[in-house]
Parts: structure tokens; sequence; C-alpha cells
């Protein structure tokens, strides 16, 4: 008899059937009822055990956590609750659990613990709700791009160039840090290093990524990336996934299509792929407002905000459009904002993206064209020489989900840019060259993975949509 996982029980018509199934105890009720979960779905199968045919001593070992084997026949269910149950004819325990210190009890724990016991916390329903979608989305993104035309790129996760400036480094180094060579100068000399230079982990595959779209036309990285900024906030993480698009003969209008399409067809994947852990997860997000006050609840439930996004077109506006909408918005007299916009020019924090998309769009917007002193060197500048090609697209309850833009094809332009902001051209000449040998309009953008995963989940907590966060002095397991 081949053994079936949880989600092939209950979706197939095969009653009356001997099967085998293996999985760990969520509960066993009444020395009769085990709740049996396999992690292929978020439901249970029920396995009714007729004590008196079982020893006392094997029964006593059906605890919370235990791996167990079983094997009976598969019946229509008598009780509630489900459809179909198994009437355990024989029960193999694989792996003990003891009952006293398993921390994953069948109670409400609180996230915070459950990020203490990352270990284990896959073995609740959000967190597996969470995780296989997390991994469908994975799957959806790759199909997107490769339905689409797409190559998949690998770029380096160590790097041997700062440039980009998109967020402090971690360093990649294999010299005695107690005792490290140094230069005369008295520095220490990564000569000595590796690599024989300075090396870090990356923040970015963008640069590389630019180089495959101007031969392979369009390409996609979907890898780790690292930034060592001190941000102890609920949407950044020092390790995040990152999907980057690079698109040659591609403007930044292409760039937004692109951003907003994509982001419509993975989402629209779950919708229909993850149904009954999203419905789960739905529910879970709306036990957990009805203890907000009314005004803080969200207007719509996280099934209607996926439909929503996946539905209605994203608001594009520009950077000095919504300076002037910021400036003149209540939050902002009132002095109810932690930074006030007073001038064109200004940075815009998440309170504002906030306030743009949350409060006065309500819907994702696009912000495109803002002042080139605010963003990255490779940019493309604008005619009116003060913005330059940048957009990013804001999602309720995240903030920033993408950032992106069309890129500085022309050679004086990005050298100029690039002598104004100190950076060497011996570090990035591979890059410049692009510029001399063919160059072309061309443009990409990043999603962070882990903001996607976040909304499509409800969770509230960055924490909580990757198995093993890295965040400032945490890096346990
Ligand atoms: O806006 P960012 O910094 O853009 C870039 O790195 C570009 N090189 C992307 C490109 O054009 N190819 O980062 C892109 C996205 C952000 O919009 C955000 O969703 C996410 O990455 N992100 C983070 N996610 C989690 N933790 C962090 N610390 C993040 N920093 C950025
Ligand atoms: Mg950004």
């Amino acid at each position: 008899m081949t053994t079936k996982t949880v989600a092939e029980l209950l979706s197939e018509d095969i009653t009356l059937q001997d099967v085998s199934v293996k999985g760990w105890v969520r509960t066993f009720r009444a020395n009769r009822f085990i709740a049996l979960n396999d992690g292929s779905t978020i439901n249970n199968i029920q396995c009714v055990v007729d004590f008196e045919n079982f020893e006392e001593n094997l029964l006593k070992r059906i605890t919370t956590g235990a791996a167990v084997y079983v094997t009976g026949e598969l019946v229509e269910s008598q009780g509630k609750g489900q459809s179909v149950e198994i009437q355990v004819k024989e029960l193999e325990i694989l792996g003990d659990s003891d009952p006293e210190t398993y921390p994953i009890q069948p109670k409400k724990h609180s996230f915070e613990f459950l990020r203490e016991n990352a270990h284990l916390r896959t073995r609740t329903n959000t967190f597996s709700a969470v995780m296989r979608l997390r991994s469908s989305l994975s799957f959806a993104i790759h199909k997107y791009f490769t339905e689409n035309g797409f190559y998949n790129m690998h770029t380096p996760i160590i790097t041997g160039s700062d440039a980009e400036g998109a967020g402090e480094m971690f360093r990649v180094s294999t010299l005695d840090a107690k005792n490290p060579p140094l230069t005369d100068d008295g520095d220490v000399n990564y000569k000595e290093d590796f690599f024989g230079k300075e090396t870090n982990l990356t923040v970015s595959g963008q640069l590389e990524a630019e180089t495959y779209a101007l031969s392979l036309g369009k390409v996609y990285t979907f890898g780790p990336t690292f930034r060592a900024e001190n941000s102890n906030t609920s949407r950044h993480l020092a390790e995040f996934w990152m999907i980057e698009p690079e698109v040659a003969f591609m403007d930044l209008a292409g760039n937004m299509d692109l951003a907003e399409n994509f982001l419509k067809s993975v989402l629209s994947y779950t919708l229909e792929h993850n149904k009954e852990d999203l419905e789960f997860l739905d529910e879970r997000l709306r036990k957990e407002e009805e203890k907000l006050p009314q005004a803080e609840r969200s207007p719509m439930n996280l099934i209607d905000k996926i439909r929503f996004v996946v539905d209605n077109n994203f608001k594009r506006v520009s950077y000095t459009e919504a300076i002037d909408i910021l400036r003149n918005s209540k939050p902002n007299k009132k002095k109810k904002f932690n930074y006030l916009i007073e001038e064109w020019g200004a940075d815009l924090q998440s309170e504002h993206e906030r306030f743009l998309v949350e409060k006065h769009f309500k819907c994702p917007v696009i912000l495109f064209d803002y002042p080139a002193n605010i963003k990255a060197f490779y940019m493309r500048l604008n005619d009116d020489g003060k913005t330059v090609r940048a957009m990013d697209v804001l999602f309720p309850g995240v903030g920033e989900m993408v950032g992106g833009s069309q890129r500085e094809e022309r050679l004086g332009v990005l050298q100029e840019k690039m002598k104004a902001l100190d950076i060497p051209e011996e570090e990035l000449w591979w890059y410049l060259e692009l510029r001399k040998y063919g160059t072309a309009v061309h443009s990409g953008f990043g999603l962070g993975f882990e903001r996607l995963v976040m909304f499509a989940t409800g969770m509230s907590n960055i924490r909580d949509v990757i198995p093993y966060p890295r965040t400032p002095q945490n890096a346990e397991f």
C-alpha cells in the first residue's frame, strides 16, 4: 500500500479503501481522535483509534508533536468538521514527543514566542500556511518570467564593488580579525585577503543583471541580498530575497507596466492555487482585527485586498504631484507626520508613502520621476536636469514594495554623475563599457520578496514570513 499525503487523502474520492499516512500529531482527544497533519495542507486528517485494540503503552505515546505512521480504512466521517476519516488498524510511533516540554502546545502562542521556536513554528497552522504561500509565490514568479521570455540569471552573492550604494554592506573576509595584515599606512591590507581586494555580500544583483539584459534581452535574478543597516523595523531584514528583472529597449513606462502586470499575475496565481491557506489567513486576520478599535481596522479582509490589487489599475503619480498632495494633507498641516513635508526635494518616509496609499489614493501607487539627488547614480536623468526616471511601487500595509528605474544609458552623463558622487570609474569599468559598446535604453526593478509575502499573507512583521530572519543582534538557527 502506498503512503498518501493528507492533502491527497482529503481531495481524492477513495473512501472504503485501506490507506497509510505519516504525519505529526496535532491533538489526541478522548483517547480516540488523532488530528494528524503532514504539512501537505492546512487541514488535518482525523484518525479514529479504537482504544480497545491497542496497548495502553502505545496510546500513551500518541502525544502532540509525535510523528506517527497510521494505516486504516478511509471512511466517510461520522463527525462534524471533516468529510473523511481513517479508522485506524495499525499505528506505529515513528518519533516520540515529550508532551511536557514540546513548545508547540495546542493553544494560541504569541508570534514572539514562535520566533524563538522558529525551528518548530511551521508545525502551526499560521506558519505552515505562510510558508506554503511563500513557496507558491516563488514558483509563480519563476513561472511568470519564464512564460514571458525572461532568462533566469544567477548574479554573484560576493561582490567586489561597493558602488551601488543601496545600503551598508557585510564584509566578506578570511583575514584574521584579531591580527590582520596592515599596509605601511596602518590600514588593513586587503591585497592579502582571499580575493586580493575588499569584498562584501551583495545588496542587489542589478548592475550585473544590466550586463546580461544588454545581451540576452530580458533577464531576472531572484536571490538573497544583504544589508547591514541597523534597522529594527517590521519591514527590514538584514538578509532578504530580491527579484530583479532587467530589460533592454524598455523605458520607464514599460517598466511600470511590467511591475504592475507581474505583481497582479503572481498574486492572482495564489488566489487560484492557495485557496485554503488564504482562507485560513483571512480568518486569522479578521479575528486579529476584531481586537482593534474600529478606526484601525482595515476596510477589506485579506482575500478582498489581494483581489482588489489584481483587479484595479495602480495609480501612477509623479513625485512632484505627490509632494503637493502631502504638503496640503491634514497630517502635514496638523504636524502629525514625524517628518513634515515642506518643500520639493524632500525624501519620502514610510509614513508619507502609507498616507498616499492607504488614506489618499486607497490603492497601490507608482510614484515616478524623483529628485535626482535622493536616488541612485545609475538612474536616467530627465531633460529637466533635476529629476530621474525612478519609480517606487507602494502597497497598502507594506509601503515600498518595488524600487526601480530606467537606467542612464549615456556614457558621458553617467561618467559625470559618478564623478560628482566620487564613484571611481576603475571600480565600474565593466558597467561603463556597456555604455560604450551598443548602449541602449533599458530598465528594471527590484521587488523585496518578503514584502510581497507579507502582503499576500496579511502578516504584519517581516520576521514572520521568512524561515529564519536575520536582523540586528539576531542570527539564531
Ligand atoms: O529600493 P531598493 O534598494 O532597490 C534596489 O536595490 C535596486 N537595485 C533594484 C533594481 O532596480 N534592480 O530595493 C528593492 C526592494 C525594495 O523596494 C524593498 O521591497 C526591498 O527591496 N527591500 C527590503 N526588503 C527587506 N528588508 C530590507 N532591508 C530591504 N531593503 C529593500
Ligand atoms: Mg528603494
